[in-house]
């Protein structure tokens, strides 16, 4: 009987890669962005994938999107929703903050006549109650990425109260903002992750972000992409992006990612 029952493949994984690897074009201009990568990210958890410029971690964002099909392995979601925010907010600028939200619901399936009542919750979500009726253009770096960050959580709004779990991912989010802004962000999206319960894969660049975030740090080599290595992030929450803490881990992972980064002569 028990054998039975752990026969049978258990998921607790939220996210999971298996052998994931990703071709671009073919013959002699192929370029392999991706090699046979092995990821779970658990339930819940908030994971930071740390590389430098070009070794394919928008690659694997949109794999997981399903935005493109991987050349092998498998990407599994057990069923979570996906919901996306890039680098730029890419909100339509003809229409006010809410008329964005109100669209994201839209294309969500929610009907019409509740979509305002949902963007008003939405917006106060992200501290913009009060810039509801205001164009993009009206809005600073930091309240757009807010705008963006609303719009996103709008794709996992489910009206009929089947709790699917979320898995939210961003792609370098706020690597345009300026140092305060971005701080802001941080701990907003610490608490909006915290709230609602999100699986979070954060893509950056920058090794201090991911070690201000992530429940783990998860490193990747440059062409082509594979998981290098892995740093658990134990330090308690709410961190701050500059203290001695974040600092030293931040600095070891550092050493690593050069050591890479020159192995590769980039
Ligand atoms: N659609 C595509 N067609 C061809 N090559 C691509 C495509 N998308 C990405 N690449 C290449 O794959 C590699 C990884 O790109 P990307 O995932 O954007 O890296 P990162 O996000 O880490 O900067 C790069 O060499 C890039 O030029
Ligand atoms: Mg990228």
């Amino acid at each position: 009987m028990t054998e039975a029952v752990q026969a049978v493949p258990s998921r607790t994984a939220a996210v999971r890669l298996a052998g994931v690897s990703k071709m671009f074009g073919t013959g002699g201009a192929a370029l392999l962005a991706l090699d046979k990568v092995s990821l779970d990210v658990a339930p819940g958890e908030f994971v930071c994938l740390l590389g430098a410029s070009g070794c394919g971690k928008s690659t694997l964002l949109n794999l997981v999107a399903d935005l493109e099909a991987p050349s092998a392995g498998t990407i599994d979601l057990g069923g979570a929703r996906v919901a996306l925010m890039f680098q730029e907010p890419a909100l339509f600028p003809w229409l006010n903050v809410t008329a964005n939200l109100e669209l994201a619901l839209k294309m969500r399936g929610v009907p019409r006549g509740r979509r305002r009542a949902r963007a008003a919750e939405l917006l106060d979500s992200v501290h913009l109650g009060d810039f509801a009726g205001k164009r993009p253009h009206q809005l600073s770096g930091g309240m757009r990425q807010r705008v963006a960050l609303a719009r996103a959580l709008a794709l996992t709004v489910d009206e009929t109260g089947g709790g699917r779990p979320t898995v939210l991912l961003m792609d370098e989010p706020f690597g345009a903002l300026d140092a305060m802004t971005r701080d802001l962000l941080h701990d907003e999206i610490e608490r909006i992750w915290r709230e609602r319960g999100l699986t979070v894969l954060f893509v950056t660049h920058n090794v201090r972000e991911a070690v201000r975030l992530g429940d783990r740090v998860v490193l990747l080599s440059s062409r082509p992409g594979r998981v290098v290595q892995e740093f658990p992030v134990p330090m308690e929450r709410p961190r701050r992006i500059d203290s001695p803490e974040v600092a030293t881990l931040a600095a070891s992972i550092t050493d690593r990612l050069r050591e890479e980064v020159g192995r590769h002569g980039a």
